[in-house]
């Protein structure tokens, strides 16, 4: 058995230790929200948190995340209200949405990180996160609109 923390909640699940941390959250907990594409660190389809910090899932194993605190998109806020969520809203960014709970996980680590990001600083941040329909427009725009609600919320 190894145990996890997921959204706040500590949970023991019975897998090998080398299973991605990505099987674990959709196949073994049900946390669908975050999405399988490349499976090999290079799309971001994949991001949750791990202590915080944009970590593709798909590529670590559940092996390292013991004692660490995982959050999901699932887990970013408790009614889909976070700031970057309002943004992505606001902007309507989703096209056909596969690939945008990693594009909000990804924003939402961003802002922790640096409260006033520039264009390019957004564009380095997100520059691992992939989508085939072109939203980065709307992404950049919609990060800019985040930052300015969190500031609102300080
Ligand atoms: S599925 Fe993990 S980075 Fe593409
Ligand atoms: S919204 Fe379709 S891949 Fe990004």
């Amino acid at each position: 058995m190894i145990t996890i923390n997921v959204n706040g909640q500590s949970l023991s699940v019975d897998v090998p230790p080398d299973t991605p941390l990505l099987w674990v959250l959709r196949d073994t907990l049900g946390l669908t929200g975050t999405k399988f594409a490349c499976g090999q660190a290079l799309c971001g389809a994949c991001t949750v948190h791990l202590n915080g910090t944009a970590t593709r899932s798909c590529v670590l194993p559940i092996s390292a995340v013991q004692g660490g605190k995982v959050t999901t998109i699932e887990g970013l806020s408790a009614h889909s209200d976070h700031p970057v969520q309002r943004a992505w809203l606001q902007h309507d960014v989703p096209q056909c949405g596969y690939c945008q709970s990693g594009q909000i996980m990804s924003a939402a680590a961003l802002l922790t990180q640096n409260k006033n990001p520039s264009d390019a600083d957004i564009d380095a941040a997100m520059s691992g996160n992939i989508c085939r329909c072109g939203t980065y427009n709307d992404i950049r725009a919609a990060i800019h609109t985040a930052a300015g609600l969190l500031k609102k919320r300080v």
